[in-house]
């Protein structure tokens, strides 16, 4: 859970603004055998019925949590046998990093959002395997890239050694690039008719583009580069939904162009940047699972919202975790954002403002699932979990 102690900014985030920092303690090894922290949200201090909405729920945190537990599982056996099929005969050492990194134990968040989706459009979970087979190759490759040294520089995650630190660079940057691919490969040979198949790739592709996660990325870095204490005071953000809107055409909404209309709007700016490197891979997990169940357009439009609130919470809390949390816990680097002059949250707006941020997205996550009644509980765990996830 997220302490609300101390407070960096003085800057004020009302509840429909958009978006999301650190302090240095790097230890230097890998985390031994302590790779549990990594499975499934802990929900240690989550209190049953007493969630972000304020109602008593008939899908309990508990049961929530063994079937993201049972489900991971499941995601895995698939996740494997993809794996295989897709890297028979390829040389090793790459096979060995790319197993290495795709089998290590993650939190299958997006996988799950996948199965969920399915089921919360009327579907059966397991029409979204091959989904959630394909965005966990997709986020995968995006974090062996993003810990590389030319990016943030990380030697841990996962609670084990980074990919180029098992292996080398030249391994890792081959291990993601082949990751990209293969996830195209799953969704190609595995949603029917050819039509289906043909706006999944449609979709990922955009989502994992340089129009969102590879943009973001690119902006994120670029912002490092940035003073942004000589920067003038930038306006508060309006309504905030054009700023975190990439929308699954691939059309940026007006004012969601990468620099915005004031280039020294770091609050706009860091809105986007979340809805492009995290938001948009959360999206569109959450839609290739609706796709795969034939949802219909007024139930994507639904997941698509409900994916664009908690893309931004999620990237919220990653950020308040950074400042609030330690390597073991993580099993990755705590206080690295600070130190590398990211652009983040609890930097803008200091840990409080940047808590009720994520709440506020939380709830707005929450209402774009009414439509779909008692069908939603465990979309709606969901969103709560990522507000009160430990790692
Ligand atoms: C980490 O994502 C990268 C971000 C977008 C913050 P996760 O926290 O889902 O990482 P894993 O998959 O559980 O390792
Ligand atoms: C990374 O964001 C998002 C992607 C991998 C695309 P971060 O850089 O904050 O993720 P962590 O904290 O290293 O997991
Ligand atoms: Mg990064
Ligand atoms: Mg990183
Ligand atoms: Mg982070």
């Amino acid at each position: 859970m997220l302490r609300t102690s101390h407070s960096s900014a003085d800057s004020k985030l009302s509840p429909s603004d958009d978006l999301d920092s650190g302090t240095t303690t790097p230890e230097s090894t890998a985390l031994a055998a302590g790779e549990a922290q990594n499975e499934v949200p802990s929900d240690r201090q989550s209190k049953p019925g007493a969630s972000a909405h304020g109602s008593a729920h008939s899908f309990q945190s508990e049961q929530f949590l063994v079937q993201w537990k049972d489900r991971a599982g499941q995601v895995e056996t698939h996740l494997r046998e993809h794996m295989l099929r897709w890297t028979a005969g390829g040389p090793s050492p790459l096979v060995d990093a790319i197993e290495y990194s795709l089998m290590a134990p993650g939190k299958r968040l997006r996988p799950l959002l996948a199965l969920w989706a399915a089921e919360v459009v009327g579907g059966d979970y397991s029409v979204a395997f091959p989904a959630a087979v394909a965005v966990e190759m997709i986020h995968c490759y995006s974090l062996i890239h993003d810990d590389l040294p030319a990016m943030d520089d990380d030697d841990l995650r996962r609670g084990r050694p980074t990919c180029h630190i098992q292996f080398d660079e030249s391994t890792a940057i081959l291990a993601g690039d082949a990751l990209q691919p293969m996830a195209f490969a799953v969704l190609a040979h595995s949603f029917q008719p050819a039509e289906l198949a043909a706006r999944a790739c449609q979709l990922l592709s955009l989502a994992a583009g340089p129009q969102a996660l590879v943009g973001g990325q690119a902006d994120d870095l670029q912002a490092e580069k940035t003073d942004w204490s000589k920067s003038p005071e930038p306006p508060a953000l309006a309504a905030g939904d054009a700023a975190t809107d990439v929308s699954s055409d691939g059309q940026s909404k007006p004012g969601a162009s990468a620099h915005g209309s004031n280039e020294n709007d770091a609050k706009s700016l860091l809105a986007r940047i979340h809805a492009r490197k995290t938001g948009a891979m959360i999206r569109v997990s959450l839609e290739l699972g609706a796709l795969a169940a034939q949802a219909t357009p007024a139930q994507m439009a639904a997941i698509g919202l409900y994916g664009q609130a908690i893309g931004q919470s999620f990237q919220i809390v990653d950020d308040l975790l950074d400042v609030q949390s330690t390597s073991e816990q993580l099993g990755k680097r705590a206080g690295k954002d600070e130190a590398a002059g990211k652009l983040t949250y609890p930097r803008l707006y200091g840990v409080p403002e940047s808590i009720l941020a994520a709440k506020d997205y939380t709830e707005k996550a929450i209402r774009a699932l009414e439509m779909f009644g008692s069908r939603g509980e465990p979309l709606i765990r969901l969103a709560e979990t990522i507000l009160e996830r430990t790692h």
